[in-house]
């Protein structure tokens, strides 16, 4: 083998090429979007089971509606896993999830042009709907692989009244056979996974890579607020039990609390009332509440918190609030060994590389609750992400692409 065969990773050509493709898949209306269990969505994995198979992977969708490409290791060992997920927030960006997912295929096809092989079999995954759905379940596909897609989550509706489970059959998931294809501890050697940081700081220190020390975990309630529908005309302001006033004030309120707590955010991103018309005073109001922290005891005490100051609001404005637990994601350590590994990959790449945990959810929380997972990120420009000015240089993208190819090999020697 060369020197040091890794310098010549990635074909940055065919890497710009490959996300460009993908990026070119998106609702023209509302650029990038590529919702889950969407036509556009079907359209991307089409494209990218393509990929898969030019590149010499065997491709195959899973159970929980999860795009694999397997190539044979050497040995016959558990897998080493790479990869993220292709679909998109509504008006998000071309890189969060795509790089991973177009980087693992460029390491498959410079591994084999540089006629490196691993002893591990390899996967690359696009896992499904890795964004919240519109049925308020996100990391579905992951979730799925390690068991915890469980009867409650795929019985959750949209807006139509339509369950997960249908939707992913649709796409060509089989929900009835999610519980026998779990994987469990032992059976992914490792995961890593290559993203965006989706913050500020590489991009402020002007340095391109990073190795992560964690993930910050995500706690999502269904706030639900019952007030009275009434006339906008008729009904004097005292006697009104307006549900978007009521919550307003949660939001404010929440609002404070997220701000209190240090090493936490918190955020409302969604809201909708009913009847929603300009000359009723609104009956009902429905919003999601999530809050993150690296450190499981502040998620609990927001939590709490919330709890509490929506009892007060509740009682203040005369109407009933609802929290009803959607999703909690644990904060996930990235494994020591990995951290090593990607730490020691991305400082061969580039020695200024930084060590940074993460504030984004990714696929590997839920990986890493059955295997061991590093991350590896690159900068986002003015830490901007979930937003169509999200960008990422190519030259920065190719030097996370090369990170990884290291980081997959020092993986396969030592696990
Ligand atoms: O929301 C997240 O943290 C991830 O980008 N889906
Ligand atoms: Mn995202
Ligand atoms: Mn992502």
């Amino acid at each position: 083998m060369q020197a040091d065969p890794f310098r010549g990773i990635p074909n940055t050509e065919r890497l710009a090429a490959g996300i460009a493709a993908l990026a070119a898949i998106t609702d023209p209306e509302q650029p990038y979007t590529r919702r889950p269990f969407t036509e556009l969505f079907q359209r991307g994995r089409l494209w990218l089971r393509e990929e898969m198979e030019a590149a010499g992977l065997r491709a195959t969708l899973d159970a929980a509606g999860n795009l694999v490409g397997r190539q044979a290791g050497r040995e016959d060992l558990p897998p080493l896993m790479i990869g993220s997920h292709s679909d998109t927030v509504a008006g998000g960006g071309r890189f969060d999830g795509v790089i991973g997912m177009i980087g693992g295929l460029e390491i498959v096809r410079s591994l084999k042009e540089l006629g490196i092989s691993l002893r591990h079999p390899l996967e690359v995954v696009d896992f499904l709907a890795e964004e919240p759905t519109d049925f308020g379940v996100s990391t579905v596909g992951s979730r799925g692989m390690v068991g915890s897609l469980s009867p409650e989550l795929l019985a959750k509706t949209n807006e139509q009244g339509r369950p997960l489970s249908e939707a992913l059959a649709e796409l060509g998931g089989r929900p009835e056979e999610v519980p026998g294809q779990v994987r469990r501890r032992g059976d992914i050697a490792a995961y890593l996974e290559l993203h965006i940081e989706q913050g500020p700081v590489l991009d402020q220190e002007g340095i391109p890579l990073a190795s992560v020390t964690g993930i910050a975990g995500i706690r999502r309630f269904n706030v639900i607020i019952d007030g009275e529908p009434n006339h906008a005309g008729t009904t004097p302001m005292e006697l009104r039990r307006d549900a978007l006033v009521a919550a307003s004030r949660f939001v404010i309120e929440s609002e404070l609390v997220f701000r209190s707590e240090g090493n936490s955010v918190g955020t409302i991103g969604y809201l909708q009332i009913s009847p929603n018309m300009a000359n009723v005073v609104p009956g009902q109001a429905e919003l999601i509440v999530e809050m993150r922290s690296i450190d499981p005891q502040i998620i609990d005490r927001i939590d709490e918190r919330l709890h509490q100051k929506a009892k007060e609001v509740a009682k203040e404005r005369g109407v009933s609030i609802k929290m009803d637990p959607l999703t909690d994601a644990t904060p996930v350590q990235a494994d020591p060994r990995l951290i090593e590994i990607t730490t020691q990959a991305c400082r061969e790449t580039d020695p200024r590389a930084l060590v940074l945990p993460s504030g984004a959810g990714h696929d590997a929380t839920q990986i890493g609750t059955i295997a061991p997972i590093g991350m590896i990120f690159v900068p986002s420009r003015a830490g901007i992400s979930h937003n169509p000015a999200e960008w990422t240089d190519m030259e920065d993208i190719a030097l996370g692409v090369q990170a990884m190819a290291r980081a997959l090999f020092l993986a396969d020697e030592a696990f």
